[in-house]
């Protein structure tokens, strides 16, 4: 397998990230955010262009952001209010910010980024090392589902169609590393782009040993930001983990 490199993913997209996320329940994740935050300040981990940590610093909150690629804190920089979120440009498996924090947030599925069960553990310990006793550490993510793909274990589906654009995504599972290779195609007037992301998924039950390692307790588990209850039918979750003690 070849070396990771956070980078990667947002050399590809980061030019047009924020047209391919649009659909997202934004306002809603940032309302629950602000509720989880309590007044206190915020880390977000793969803080990208800043699609959740912009307005949140706008509802006043103190915000920093980790994030791999320089593209993508580029494109955050470059918007009203984005030079004023300092972000570390690093591997938020492993990088240290200033600061202890009421949350640390890893949304949108980017705990699946990283490569191994090794590196999403590293991940969780050190959310644990930014949080101030009683801190919380946010994770949204994808349940996977195998028995959505064919026999040969691929994939094709429908992401997105308008008058405008099509978005497409093919994948391919590889159960035994528990990992999804996809590329997404999308196309537009201007022609097709490759968007590639791999995905070493994890479910659940995973992540919350994964916290256990790290000494937090799982406190929340809801099928999306709004707190509606994860059910059998879920395919989605965001995961509420807590560090002991009090904020
Ligand atoms: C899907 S985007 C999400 C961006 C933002 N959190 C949002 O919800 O819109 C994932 C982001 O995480 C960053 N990323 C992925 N893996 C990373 C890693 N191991 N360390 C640091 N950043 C990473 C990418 O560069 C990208 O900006």
């Amino acid at each position: 397998m070849p070396e990771f490199d956070a980078s990667a993913y947002g050399r590809s997209i980061a030019d047009i990230y924020d047209e391919t996320v649009h659909d997202l329940p934004t306002d809603a994740a940032v309302e629950q955010l602000h509720r989880l935050a309590g007044g206190g300040p915020v880390l977000e981990f793969g803080i990208g262009t800043g699609r959740l940590a912009l307005p949140l610093a706008a509802r006043g909150l103190t915000v920093a952001g980790v994030d791999g690629s320089p593209d993508m804190v580029a494109a955050l920089r470059a918007k009203p209010g984005g030079d004023r979120v300092p972000v570390a440009v690093g591997d938020f498996a492993s990088a240290r910010v200033e600061g202890s924090f009421a949350l640390v947030v890893l949304a949108f599925n980017t705990i699946f980024a990283l490569p191994s069960q090794e590196a999403q553990i590293d991940c969780f310990v050190n959310a644990a090392a930014h949080l101030r006793p009683g801190g919380r550490f946010v994770v949204e993510t994808w349940v996977p589902d195998p028995a959505a793909f064919r026999s040969d274990r691929t994939d094709l589906r429908l992401l997105a169609l308008s008058d405008d654009v099509v978005t497409v995504e093919a994948a391919r599972l590889a159960p035994a590393e528990q990992m999804m290779y996809t590329t997404k195609v999308r196309m537009t007037g201007d022609g097709l782009r490759l968007l590639p992301a791999n995905h070493r998924y994890a479910w659940p039950a995973e992540l919350d040993l994964m916290a256990r390692l790290a000494g937090m307790e799982r406190e929340h588990r809801w099928a999306d930001w709004t707190g509606a209850p994860f059910t059998d039918d879920s395919r989605a979750h965001v995961t509420i983990y807590r560090l002991p003690g009090e904020v």
